[in-house]
């Protein structure tokens, strides 16, 4: 766990705060956020005398070291101001956590510059996400393990920032669980974190083993499962405080590895594949925040979990698999295998609850990074207002979604000759959507449906001052948390 996990609010005023380091701003108008004005005008106009001189422009990226008695005291640039919108909050206190852990101080003080709920909870929230580091397999002494631990905010709407610091705290545990390697973080281990956010959240667990999941009628995860050793899952959260309401469905691909089974993959970038199972962790990140907040809905979790390896066992091209909702899937490339495990996922959702809409997160396609590189996930539906809300809540938390057709015609590239579906569509040809039309066979008709493609989001983002290079992103927990109205 490192990452920052005490954000505190100060009542303090700058100048009697114990922290090492006072972190202020200024916009590109010159204009100071309120700490900051006051620092200029009780030490003689320091900051309008850098200014004067030119090196203070007040452009984002920009940050200047001053020195007050013993305390540092960091100015950073705004940018302009009327561009100034929560993600640039965001960001701006991602800069500070990372600044801090370069500089190795362990705290620090920052003025949350501006009142209004939103900007707060992103400023919360960036706190925590440029704090985010992955060294736990960095044994030796002269590794530079350095964790920020305290932080003390003035100013700002303190509820909404420890509300940011918690939804930030969340997207650090999906960011572990991805960036885990794929003999720890196994179904398993899912299972595990599962059942301890249930119990923090007073919450219903179930996991459900192979031989229960198969006897079941599970035909898609034992059809992947069946290859591998490694005991398979299918694990389902519930967190039901929303009084009558219809429950929200997510359902996430927790593929811990992905070989590509028979239909093996190259081994460049294999390694990669221990990533696949973060669709899972979207799901499980948004438990963890709910069962910190614990806000009034209802909420299910559904996570289809194995590895998918060849062997004298696994399942072929050509099979015919059966999901849980009594559909047949034939098999022409076993490394289409995300959406064979989804189909019963998205099938037992479909089945034991009224959703009032079902989400599914999965790392389902390399055409989606084709497609739309490492900027947005793609989405596809089969309800109009339900899309509208995915991209509302995707322009609020500025984790980017682009819509992708799922017409007719690309449905039909899915049937089967002699099953219901096929795992591919037309050969080299809208592979992403295809992947849709494959799932869309198992959501029962009339319940809202969106399908994140987040095989560009979930890792390989370019880095940022909230993205850590080299490491899983806990893309899409923001979104479905804004979705659900926890914010
Ligand atoms: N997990 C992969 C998708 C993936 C590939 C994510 C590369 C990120 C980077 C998925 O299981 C897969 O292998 N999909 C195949 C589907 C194809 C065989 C129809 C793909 O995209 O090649
Ligand atoms: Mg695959
Ligand atoms: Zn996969």
């Amino acid at each position: 766990m490192a990452h920052l996990t005490k954000v505190k609010i100060s009542n303090n005023n700058w100048d009697n705060s114990d922290s090492d380091l006072i972190v202020v701003g200024v916009y590109e108008d010159k204009t100071f956020s309120s700490i900051a004005k006051s620092i200029n005008e009780q030490n003689g106009k320091l900051f309008d005398n850098a200014i004067d001189i030119g090196d203070i422009k007040g452009k984002k990226g920009e940050s200047h070291l001053f020195y007050i008695e013993n305390k540092r005291i960091l100015l950073m640039g705004l940018g302009k101001k009327e561009k100034f919108n929560e993600n640039e909050a965001r960001l701006i206190a991602g800069s500070a956590s990372r600044y801090a852990i370069d500089k190795k101080i362990d705290n620090f003080s920052i003025e949350c510059f501006l009142e209004q709920k939103r900007f707060c909870q992103a400023f919360g929230e960036g706190l925590v996400l440029g704090s985010y580091q992955f060294f736990e397999y960095k044994t030796k002494k002269d590794n530079n393990k350095f964790i920020l631990q305290n932080v003390s905010v003035m100013g700002g709407n303190s509820n909404h920032i420890l509300k940011g610091a918690s939804i930030g705290e969340a997207v650090c545990l999906a960011r572990d669980l991805g960036n885990y390697p794929g003999n720890v973080a196994t179904p398993s281990k899912l299972a595990q974190v599962a059942k301890e956010i249930a119990d923090e959240g007073e919450m219903n667990v179930k996991v459900l083993d192979r031989e229960e999941f198969t006897e079941m009628g599970m035909g898609g995860l034992a059809g992947v499962a069946i290859g591998t050793d490694e005991p398979p899952k299918f694990i389902v959260l519930e967190y039901m405080k929303g009084g009558e309401s219809k429950p929200k469905v997510l359902v996430g691909k927790g593929l811990t590895f992905d070989s590509g089974g028979i239909s093996i993959k190259p081994a460049a970038k294999m390694d990669e594949m221990k990533y696949d199972m973060c669709g899972s962790t979207v799901v499980l990140g948004v438990f963890k925040a709910l069962a910190v907040l614990k806000p009034d809905v209802n909420v299910v979790g559904i996570i289809p979990s194995t590895e998918n390896l060849s062997g004298g066992k696994a399942y072929k091209p050509g099979d015919v698999l059966t999901a849980y909702n009594g559909k047949t899937m034939e098999i022409f490339n076993t490394d289409a295998e995300g959406r064979v495990i989804l189909s019963d996922g998205l099938s037992y959702a479909s089945k034991h609850y009224d959703p009032e809409y079902i989400l599914d997160f999965a790392t389902l396609t390399g055409a989606v990074v084709i497609a739309l590189g490492h900027v947005a996930a793609g989405v596809m539906g089969t309800n109009e207002d339900l899309m509208e809300k995915v991209k509302a809540a995707s322009k609020a938390t500025s984790e980017k979604v682009w819509e992708l057709p799922l017409w007719e015609e690309y449905c039909k590239q899915v049937q089967s000759d002699i099953a219901d579906v096929k795992n591919v569509g037309a050969p080299m040809q809208a592979g992403t959507i295809a992947g849709a039309a494959f799932l869309k066979e198992f959501v029962k008709e009339g319940i809202p449906w969106v399908h994140f493609d987040i095989a560009g989001t979930a890792w390989g983002v370019k880095p940022n001052s909230i993205n850590p290079k080299g490491s899983a992103t806990g893309w899409g927990i923001r979104l479905v948390l804004e979705m659900m109205g926890v914010n």
